[in-house]
């Protein structure tokens, strides 16, 4: 397979530096891996070195790469029609309308489809709006919903720090339910979940009245995997209730299959008003996403119209992949494999936090997880702070270097690194990755402090 020669290499490695931009960095000083192909857990470039992914790109290819069916299936339809205005209709835009309400929980089956999560964010922002007459949406600081204005907004990520200053109205934070290190010094066990009677207070503050929706994660991802504690999204639901709040699950990263179960919520039991979606739905093979909304708020719009559109929804080879991908997860019980794999890599990280003092934490639904690097267990000082300055992450990157080069490829951000594989992953590729991190991190252990 490896026909390239290195200075081929180099060259397709020059071309993206000199005429591509890179997203999130400083633009000097990158060093991409320039990929040639992939399949399954393995991407491999074009000299031929192998990196297990442990990141499922970011944490969207959930079936794993290079999976002809998806390929077959969109071929299929672009040899048929491509692209249809979405007023028109075409068969496999209806059927992965039937088959999505038949994995969404109860209740939710109706779905506008768009290129991705941001937009699946968006438009849930704008429907929640002018379905309740209310203005105020209730987010997450530790949370990333996309990074268009308004989902940027949402997010309180770090990374829309540099456009703070467009930020949309109306949007307020609140705290996260982040047992390690939990804002209000509690232990989960003996807690009287202050988590949410924080929020009960902003809205109390805020006038329950102005609230359209609470938005949240279906299960915490890119922000740390900072898993809800089990009763904690059942008694959001209840204050949605309470003040005719809607819950709004943003499920683009938590959902098809990456939690062990088909969305996030399904882990807890709690019915969304909304769920927005992407990523996994096509698991990346096309840039696919959609809103799916409860039959209630649907219903409000048979005799109004729904003023939300993009040129691009339901586009047909998107809905081509996705309904093919759906099958797959089906067809290859894959979203029994990933709570299956994710309860092994719980086993196996509970081993190796033995050998490595460097490890505060492991957090994961799933194969949605990460795992949290410490200087001290006791005072439980990170290995690189929250929005770490480049200075501040010496050691991480020492640690990401040395992951890349024993051929690995996942997240690394801050402290954590995360342990999100395909759901197609074996026992034996999770060895492969966990050997390598256990290696990594080493370099970390040297740092720990007792
Ligand atoms: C939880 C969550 N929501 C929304 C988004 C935005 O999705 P997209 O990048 O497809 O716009 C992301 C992207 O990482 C995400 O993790």
């Amino acid at each position: 397979m490896n026909t390239t020669t290195t200075s081929e290499t180099k060259e397709i490695v020059q071309d993206n530096l000199d005429y591509t931009l890179f997203s999130w960095s400083k633009q000097k000083g990158i060093t991409p891996i320039a990929i040639k192909y992939a399949e399954g857990v393995y991407l491999y470039d074009y000299d031929g070195k192998r990196y297990i992914d442990f990141s499922s790109g970011l944490m969207n290819v959930n079936i794993g790469h290079g999976n002809q069916r998806v390929t077959n299936a969109v071929a299929e339809q672009m040899k048929q029609v491509s692209y249809v205005t979405p007023s028109c209709v075409t068969k496999v835009r209806g059927e992965l309308g039937k088959k999505l309400a038949s994995v969404t929980p109860e209740g939710l089956n109706k779905a506008l489809f768009t290129v991705g999560g941001a937009e699946a964010i968006e438009i849930a922002i704008k429907l929640a709006r002018v379905y309740t007459g209310r203005s105020k949406i209730i987010a997450k600081y530790r949370a990333f919903h996309g990074a268009s204005y308004g989902a940027m907004t949402a997010g309180g990520d770090p990374r829309k720090l540099p456009h703070d200053s467009q930020q949309i109205p109306n949007i307020i934070h609140v705290e996260d339910p982040y047992c390690y290190r939990c804002p209000w010094g509690r232990e989960m066990a003996s807690c009287s979940r202050e988590c949410v009677s924080h929020i009960e207070r902003v809205i109390e503050f805020e006038g329950p009245e102005t609230i359209a929706a609470i938005l949240m994660e279906g299960e915490s991802g890119s922000s740390g995997c900072i898993k809800y504690p089990p009763d904690y999204l059942k008694k959001v639901r209840a204050l949605c209730d309470k003040h005719g709040i809607l819950l709004i699950a943003d499920e683009v990263m938590s959902g098809f299959g990456r939690t062990g179960k088909w969305f996030g919520v399904d882990n807890y039991e709690v019915l969304p008003d909304m769920i927005a979606t992407a990523k996994g739905l096509t698991s990346g093979y096309i840039p696919f996403g959609a809103l799916i909304v409860s039959d209630k708020i649907a219903a409000q719009y048979n005799d109004k119209p729904l003023m939300l559109g993009l040129t691009y929804s339901a586009h047909a080879v998107g809905c081509a992949a996705a309904l093919e991908v759906l099958n797959i997860y089906e067809d290859e019980g894959m979203i029994e494999n990933a709570a299956t794999m994710g309860k092994y890599m719980e086993q196996r990280i509970e081993a190796m936090k033995k050998k490595h003092p460097s490890i505060g934490d492991f957090r994961n639904t799933g194969l949605l997880g990460c795992i949290e690097l410490v200087k001290n267990r006791k005072t439980k000082e990170p290995m690189a702070p929250f929005n770490a300055k480049p200075d501040e992450m010496a050691i991480m990157n020492k640690v990401a270097t040395k992951i890349k080069e024993l051929g690995m490829y996942t997240f690394v951000r801050w402290n954590y690194i995360f342990i999100a594989p395909p759901l197609c992953i074996t026992q034996e590729q999770a060895d492969e990755g966990l050997s390598i991190i256990s290696e990594a991190i080493k370099i970390a252990d040297e740092h720990v402090t007792h």
